[in-house]
């Protein structure tokens, strides 16, 4: 058990089981007596109930899987560390892009059409989805190999995928279907020009460049906002196989593209990317000569030139596919503080689609598996639920306003302690600098003049409850009470208090003649 601990931290060998050898076990630890020969009614006879190591064997193989993802479902993917060797920080706060810090990190390459088992070298984009283990949590950024995209309203997308996808009829994928799309769809026109060239079959995903596609805003310790874009460039350099070496390809090796990367790494020769970013001031947005949040536009590089910020290295082979690659949940909701979405309609529709799939994919629980599992402490109030690993302590409450709370609530003196008031300090939070648009606030509901939260239950009382009903109101109020803690017991006085000093005072009496 030692060696799990210690390996606790490490993303590519944490949830690895400890290495047992000889006896095996069934789930419960007991020794199976026999991986080879089950137990019958006899040598002759059928087998039987009694044979539970069996049972539990075949049930538990008709549970291997977990439904693959709609989209993108065919990848493969490493681990590596992101190095940042150039000075963005007046650009971004975000701890996992200051000078010289270095942050684990794991990726996934994809085909976007493809089912699990469908050939790598199908002409299609290419998933590029990179997780950033860093100090704050979890950073993922989702992109493909193409820094643009075939739509630009999320609503639109399930019809895409739908078309890229089979017929129902036949199960057969149709071009008839595809163009019907795209041909309708005259936004799509710069991504399927990438998608027919050369990109669209690459000849590994060592040869690829990464964009994360979008705009995103980056905030700066003085909260600044600026509008960002990702460009991951190959220091491989961009390598495509012809249209008829990916179909040769897709015949002779299905897995061309994730044996590649296994084969590289287990050999030492160590993929990198550069990391580069385009900056637009956020006053630039407005006047810019391409809407700067429509996915279908790149920004010219004449306007915004690539600026360095440092480079990715992929080093370590996951030790297990389906534990780390198969159920990794990348999502470009998981953003961190100084990083946050833009108003792009399509990243808007991601940061609600990707986590709601997951939550069906894996579980609801998928956030604690070990490669999901920030390297940062949690600390939820989302807890319970299918396959829960972790549970509180039995002293953290579950809820909140809090009297225990520090930093996320309302304190004694009724202020609200949050972190996320002022924009950029929250990961959610950002400004428009849209003048059309309207900044994003967490504001307490428009005060009306009488809005106060005791006037109200106030009059009820004064005004509606007679002698008897007020009395019996209090005493209801002092049984209910029982059990409760001292500084609850003095909240409760001061709530009461405040819809009426005599209701505060019968409370407090009714309450001391139980004790
Ligand atoms: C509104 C538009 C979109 C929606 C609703 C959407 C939805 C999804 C969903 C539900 C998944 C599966 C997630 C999972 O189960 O783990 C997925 C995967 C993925 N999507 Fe999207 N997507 C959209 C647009 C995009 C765009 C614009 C890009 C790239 C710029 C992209 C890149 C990817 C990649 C790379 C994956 C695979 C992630 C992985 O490797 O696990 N998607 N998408």
């Amino acid at each position: 058990m030692s060696d799990q601990n210690s390996k606790a931290n490490d993303i590519v060998e944490r949830g690895l089981r400890p290495n047992v050898t000889g006896q095996t076990t069934r789930h419960n630890g007991a020794p199976v007596a026999s991986e080879n020969i089950s137990v019958t009614a006899g040598p002759q006879g059928p087998n039987i109930l009694n044979d539970i190591h069996l049972i539990e064997k075949l049930a538990h193989f008709n549970r291997e899987n977990v439904p693959e993802r709609i989209p993108h479902a065919k990848g493969h993917g490493a681990f590596g560390e992101l190095h940042v060797t150039a000075d963005v920080s007046q650009y971004t706060k975000a701890k996992l892009f200051q000078p010289g810090t270095v942050t684990p990190m794991g990726i996934r390459f994809s085909t976007v059409a493809g089912e699990k088992g469908s050939p790598d070298t199908w002409r299609d984009v290419h998933g590029f989805a990179m997780r950033f283990y860093t100090e704050d949590g979890n950073y993922d950024i989702v992109g493909n190999n193409t820094p643009i995209f075939f739509i630009r309203d999320g609503v639109k997308f399930p019809d895409f995928i739908h078309s890229q996808k089979r017929l129902g009829r036949n199960g057969l994928r149709d071009a008839d279907m595809q163009w019907d799309f795209w041909t309708r769809t005259p936004e799509s026109a710069h991504q399927v020009t990438y998608l027919m060239g050369d990109r669209g079959t690459p000849k590994t995903t060592r040869h690829m460049n990464g964009y994360g596609s979008h705009t995103f805003q980056w905030v700066n310790e003085a909260g600044e906002a600026f509008w960002v874009k990702y460009h991951f460039l190959s220091r491989q350099g961009v390598e495509n196989f012809t249209d008829a070496e990916a179909t040769e390809m897709a015949g002779i090796n299905a897995d061309h593209h994730r044996q590649d990367l296994y084969e590289a790494i287990d050999r030492g020769d160590y993929p990198v990317w550069d990391v580069k970013v385009q900056i637009m001031p956020a006053a630039d947005a407005e006047n810019y000569r391409w809407n700067p949040f429509d996915l279908t536009k790149t920004w010219s590089k004449k306007d915004y030139p690539r600026i360095d910020v440092g480079h990715f290295v992929l080093n370590r082979n996951p030790r297990n596919h389906f534990a780390q690659i198969e159920q990794i949940a990348l999502d470009p909701g998981n953003l961190v503080p100084g990083i946050g979405l833009s108003p792009d309609r399509m990243l808007q529709a991601r940061a609600f689609a990707y986590a709601d799939q997951q939550r069906y994919r894996i579980g609801p629980n998928y956030r604690d598996l070990p490669v999901n599992r920030p390297i940062n402490d949690v600390n939820t109030y989302s807890n319970r639920g299918p396959m829960a690993y972790f549970f509180d302590d039995e002293d953290q409450p579950t809820y909140s306003p809090n009297r225990f709370e520090k930093g996320a609530g309302y304190l004694d003196n009724g202020e609200d302690s949050s972190s996320g008031q002022s924009y950029g300090q929250a990961a959610d939070v950002y400004v428009n600098p849209d003048p059309h648009g309207t900044d994003l606030v967490r504001a307490a509901y428009v005060q009306h003049p009488e809005d106060d939260d005791f006037i109200q239950p106030g009059i009820l009382y004064r005004e509606v409850l007679d002698e008897a009903a007020k009395q019996r109101l209090a005493e209801n109020i002092a049984g209910a009470m029982e059990g409760v803690s001292e500084s609850v017991e003095e909240r409760c006085y001061w709530y009461w208090s405040s819809v009426d000093e005599d209701l505060g005072q019968r409370v407090k009496t009714a309450f001391a003649a139980k004790k």
